[in-house]
């Protein structure tokens, strides 16, 4: 059986199993069986695959038919331009994330703080983009942790990044210009109506805060501003329905300026507060 022939039968696999780009994922996990960058899986399409390369291609494709993140199934993910070791313990970082990092570094910072830091992209990114900044990042998740620290070294970042595992602002000291956070914003309810790939592999804690979505903007809404700088900024990624909400929570905490970012689907996305101080 030719590559090509293979990507085929298994695109129509996964179609089958109602995985949303079956052709993507195909070719993605091909490359990965096969050992050979995504971008040249076209180069390999013609050629017969050897046996222990098809077997392994089946084994994967059997798996993401069960619907297991692709990133779970090759043990990394492309984020900002860089690559993350994923697995179940984290979350996988998602592509509109990236609107808070375009936000975040459209000023200057030198003390970051990330919020459930997950697999540590949001931090990791921001340090390896800003050389000269430091960062910290907390997780009550112990295993996301140790995803995070192992990222900041596949990076090159663990000599200026913290990783430390605490509830929100606990065991936090000093203050930061930049905090930011992507916190569990499903409400309970939001669970029933997810997809296999989060609700069977990635955790629970990540996706929901098991209330109304809200808990961690109250909680970052009224202790934030004893950790920043004067004129230091919150950015908190959002549900792109929740902007008037965490908008209305912040303002009742007293933040003078709270503006909504939009990501690249023109859905709100960002909520960025400044400290009056
Ligand atoms: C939506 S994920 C974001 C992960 C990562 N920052 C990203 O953007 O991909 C939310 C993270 O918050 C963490 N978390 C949930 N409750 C927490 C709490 N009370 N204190 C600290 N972290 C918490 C979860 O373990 C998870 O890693």
């Amino acid at each position: 059986m030719t590559a090509a022939q293979a990507m085929a039968s298994a695109t129509a696999r996964l179609r089958a199993a109602g995985v949303p780009d079956p052709a993507r994922d195909a070719r993605l996990l091909l490359a990965h069986a096969a050992q050979v960058d995504a971008a040249r899986v076209t180069l390999i399409a013609p050629e017969d695959i050897a046996p222990e390369i098809a077997e392994r291609y089946d084994n994967l494709i059997a798996l993401r038919a069960v619907r297991v993140p692709v990133s779970h199934l090759i043990g990394e993910r492309e984020f900002y331009g860089r690559r993350f070791k994923i697995s179940g313990d984290v979350l996988d970082p998602r592509p509109e994330t990236e609107t808070l990092i375009e936000a975040a570094l459209a000023e200057d910072f030198a003390r970051v703080l990330d919020l459930g830091t997950g697999s540590g992209c949001i931090l990791v990114t921001l340090l390896a983009e800003r050389q000269d900044a430091k960062g910290l990042g907390i997780d009550l998740s112990e295993a996301a942790c140790l995803q995070a620290s192992a990222n900041a070294v596949l990076n090159d970042v663990a000599d200026r990044a913290q990783i430390i595992t605490g509830d929100w602002f606990e065991g936090v000291e000093g203050r930061f210009d930049l905090i930011v956070a992507n916190p569990p914003y499903l409400a309970a309810f939001e669970m029933d109506e997810v997809s296999p790939e989060l609700r069977d592999h990635e955790p629970r804690m990540a996706l929901t805060d098991e209330g109304d979505g809200l808990s961690a903007y109250r909680i970052i809404a009224a202790e934030a501003g004893s950790y920043l700088t004067p004129r230091g900024r919150v950015l908190c990624e959002i549900g792109h329905e929740q902007g008037p909400d965490v908008r209305r929570i912040f303002e009742r905490e007293g933040w003078g300026s709270v503006r909504i970012l939009p990501d690249l689907d023109r859905r709100d996305r960002v909520v960025v507060a400044q400290n009056p101080a």
